[in-house]
């Protein structure tokens, strides 16, 4: 069957059906994939069961380097997914249940509620995240997504004229602050340095122009620091108004893939307390970090 896309938004975002990503995926199909990817930036498709975690990173993989996490440690010792390309996203602990409401580990989580893009604080950026529902609340617990693209489109000529060629500092710790996680010590800040991003960039999978802003993008390289972040406010506000927002509301089964490099996302409250939700991504980077390194 070929693939197509129903638009789930004026600007962005699309159900494609045509495509099961628990099966192998044809050439020719993925090509049709990637398009769809381009144009649309966010897409949806549904299974009427979820995706098991080997299918979910065998996908991933066709779509270019998939970022690794530390080597699964022991059973026992907290991992509750034992592969190194999946990152759990769900508010359940090693044993299944949910975290308490102090946990750490759940503040953590909870820092997706910010307007971020995944991995800016990396010098070697986020294309594709992929999350996959295993498990979702009968409450509603939307993912939101913002169209970078649409949003400089719609920018002043004079915004657009002061901003072009200014770059963000993005910092891991940056967000984990105002997600109001802990103060990190020097030794954590040196694990995660800052790293430099262009706040505008060609989007290179439509040609289009688009922001790359992030809750992990802290100030502007070159300007004092509080003007810098008064900019970076007031851009996170105007390209996150409703008209540039497509809601998902997910089911057992959904994957949905967004394209890092002209999106926003965030999680959206829910009583993480009393329900369970269990989503797991997996993260493509542009190109093998391990490379760059050598
Ligand atoms: C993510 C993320 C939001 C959500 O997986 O990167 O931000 O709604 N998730 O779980
Ligand atoms: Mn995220």
């Amino acid at each position: 069957m070929a693939l197509s896309a129903r638009k789930l938004h004026p600007l962005f975002a699309a159900e494609l059906t045509g495509i099961d990503l628990r099966r192998p995926v044809a050439p020719a199909a993925l090509s049709a994939f990637r398009a769809a990817m381009d144009e649309h930036a966010i897409c949806v498709v549904r299974h009427d069961a979820p995706l098991t975690n080997e299918q979910h990173i065998a996908f991933s993989g066709l779509l270019g380097p998939m970022e690794r996490g530390p080597a699964p440690k022991i059973a026992g010792t907290g991992i509750r997914l034992p592969h190194p390309e999946i990152v759990d996203q769900s508010n359940l602990d090693a044993d299944g249940a949910v975290y308490a409401d102090g946990d750490r580990r759940l503040a953590y989580k909870r820092a997706n509620r910010l307007w971020h893009t995944d991995m800016s604080f990396y010098a070697v950026r986020a294309t594709y995240s992929l999350l996959s529902a295993h498990e979702i609340p009968v409450v509603p617990a939307d993912t939101e997504f913002a169209d970078m693209r649409a949003a400089w489109d719609a920018l002043p000529a004079a915004t657009k004229a002061e901003i072009e060629g200014l770059k963000a500092e993005h910092s891991y710790w940056h967000s984990r602050v105002l997600g109001d996680g802990p103060e990190p010590t020097e030794e954590e800040r040196r694990t995660r340095p800052p790293v430099r991003h262009a706040l505008v960039h060609t989007h290179p999978g439509s040609g289009r122009k688009s922001l790359y802003l992030a809750s992990h993008a802290s100030h502007i390289a070159g300007r004092p620091v509080e003007e810098g972040r008064a900019l970076l406010r007031e851009l996170m506000a105007f390209a996150t108004r409703p008209e540039f927002v497509f809601a998902h509301r997910w089911r057992t089964g959904d994957v949905v893939i967004w394209d890092n490099l002209c999106t926003m996302h965030r999680a959206t409250e829910f009583d993480d307390q009393s329900y369970r939700r269990d989503v797991r991504r997996t993260t493509v980077r542009e190109r093998d970090p391990a490379a760059v390194d050598a």
